[in-house]
């Protein structure tokens, strides 16, 4: 067992596997809701991390972050607003979209908006990455690309930039990207009974772990400052399992898809990412363990479905420290992965803290560019637990 006191009940409730938790997709939501209100009544909580009250999400139940971290808890979907780190954060002009489908679409096209897929043009970080180019056009494709459903184009290689108005850039990674047909008018979606006053069809790419194809050609290159993570992904058995890079990184929601209609089981496209400080924790699952020796070691195991991080220059630090029986530090020491040490998909680093302790105390911070200062992400007490000999 990993985590002290409350946590650890907390840690062996849901013992559902994950995948059947996925596939359970709303109901997800209400055991984790269930699970926070338990373990609110232990006065675990929110504070020092993510959600506290200027970073919620406006428009979402605020939800209660337990601090639960082993390999087989169930990710949980935190409504929290991505860490403000100076630049635009909900896409200007999201009402301007082509077809006009926010005005149908609204809850979605607002999601939308605030994700990094909105924003993947106007990006600060990636409009100063291209003034360092001598040939930025080859770094259009996947900002403002062209509809991956597009008549004769295959999946398997990275979209090229849309043929349209350079103005239209501006929306990124858009509604057509993902959803406009071949034929150029059918919008494509997971529903196969749509009631749409437009030419609507279900498309194979939405339907459970096949919307990976919308996911994979964009984000399996190395390119500029971007690892081709979705690389790793393909190697794993997520997929195997029914977890898809749309079941980790889109939240499971309950609502009508578009005003007027019925109220359906779907997926925010609010896009949760390493700014989303709740989300990120949930990368890594923490264990402090006993050796024969005395000395204490910890292990820290990736969660997510590829490595991590994904981005030159994101820094994810830890800062250990290990505390006798009394409280008092016996030990301190500190790590970091990043791009040049990154966490491999399914790896669990061990680290020698080099001492004798019964407590692991752990803060997790997350530097990247744009961020003035780092972000807190993560703070545990690990009680350590005795463990097999080396
Ligand atoms: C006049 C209102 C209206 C506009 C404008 C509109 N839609 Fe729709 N759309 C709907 C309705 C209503 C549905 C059916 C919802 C349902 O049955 O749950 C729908 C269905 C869809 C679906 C299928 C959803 C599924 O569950 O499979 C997609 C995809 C879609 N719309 C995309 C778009 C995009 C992209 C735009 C903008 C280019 C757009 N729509 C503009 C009203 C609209
Ligand atoms: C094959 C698709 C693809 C191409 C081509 C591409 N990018 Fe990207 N870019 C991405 C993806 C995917 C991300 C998100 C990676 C992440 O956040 O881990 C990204 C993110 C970025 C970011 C980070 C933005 C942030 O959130 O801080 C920068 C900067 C960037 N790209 C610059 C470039 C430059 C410069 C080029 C051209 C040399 C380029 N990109 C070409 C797919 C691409
Ligand atoms: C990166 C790809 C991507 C982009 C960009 C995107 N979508 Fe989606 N969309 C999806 C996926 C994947 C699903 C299916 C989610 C699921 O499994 O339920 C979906 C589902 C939908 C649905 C079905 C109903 C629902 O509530 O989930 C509608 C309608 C829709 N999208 C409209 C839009 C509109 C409008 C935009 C632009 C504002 C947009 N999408 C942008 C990938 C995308
Ligand atoms: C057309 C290319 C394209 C497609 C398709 C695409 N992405 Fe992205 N994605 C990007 C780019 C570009 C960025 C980074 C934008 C930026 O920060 O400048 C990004 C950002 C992200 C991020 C946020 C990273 C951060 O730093 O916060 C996540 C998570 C992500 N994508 C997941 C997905 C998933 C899941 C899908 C499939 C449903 C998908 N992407 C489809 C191009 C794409
Ligand atoms: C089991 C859950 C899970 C699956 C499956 C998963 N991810 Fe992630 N992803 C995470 C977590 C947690 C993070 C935060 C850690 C990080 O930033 O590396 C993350 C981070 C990212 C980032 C940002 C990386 C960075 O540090 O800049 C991108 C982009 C991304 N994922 C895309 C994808 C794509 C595309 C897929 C499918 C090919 C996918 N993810 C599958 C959990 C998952």
């Amino acid at each position: 067992m990993t985590a002290a006191g409350p946590e650890r009940r907390a840690a062996d409730a849901p013992d559902l596997p994950p995948a059947a938790l996925a596939a359970l997709g709303v109901g997800l939501v209400a055991v984790l809701g269930a699970l926070a209100l338990t373990f609110g009544s232990f006065g675990l909580g929110t504070k020092n991390r993510g959600a506290s009250a200027d970073n919620v999400h406006p428009a979402a139940d605020p939800g209660v972050w337990t601090e639960v971290i082993a390999p087989d808890t169930p990710f949980r979907f935190p409504h929290q607003l991505p860490v403000a780190d100076g630049r635009t954060q909900v896409l200007p002009r999201a009402d301007e979209l082509a077809g006009a489908c926010q005005v149908c679409h609204d809850t979605i096209a607002a999601e939308w908006s605030r994700s990094q897929h909105a924003l993947a043009w106007v990006d600060e970080h990636f409009q100063a990455s291209l003034a360092e180019r001598r040939r930025p056009e080859a770094c259009y494709g996947c900002h403002a690309p062209e509809p991956l459903h597009g008549a004769g184009r295959r999946f398997g290689s990275a979209p090229y930039v849309r043929d349209a108005a350079v103005e239209e850039w501006h929306f990124g990674v858009s509604c057509a990207t993902c959803h406009l047909g071949p034929d150029g008018t059918t919008w494509l979606g997971p529903s196969a009974d749509a009631a749409a006053p437009h030419p609507a069809a279900q498309g194979e790419s939405f339907v459970g772990v096949a919307s990976n194809r919308l996911c994979i050609d964009c984000h399996r290159t190395d390119v500029g400052p971007v690892l081709g993570i979705a690389k790793e992904y393909e190697r794993s058995d997520f997929a195997a399992r029914g977890i898809g890079c749309v079941q980790c990184h889109f939240a499971p929601t309950e609502r009508p898809s578009a005003a007027g209609a019925a109220v359906r089981s779907g997926r925010s496209h609010e896009l949760l990412g390493p700014r989303h400080s709740d989300f990120l924790a949930q990368a890594f699952a923490l264990e402090a363990t006993r050796r024969e020796d005395g000395t204490v070691g910890l292990a820290v195991t990736n969660r997510a479905g590829h490595r991590v991080p994904g981005l030159v220059g994101r820094e994810l630090r830890f800062a250990v420290r290990l505390l006798n029986a009394t409280g008092a530090e016996t030990v301190r020491t500190a790590f970091q992965f990043d791009a040049e040490n990154t966490l491999a998909l399914g790896e669990t680093r061990e680290f020698e803290l080099g001492g004798s302790g019964a407590i692991v105390h752990v803060v997790g911070e997350h530097a990247a560019p744009g961020l003035a200062e780092p972000v807190r992400f993560l703070e545990l007490r690990l009680e350590v637990a005795a463990g097999v000999g080396r």
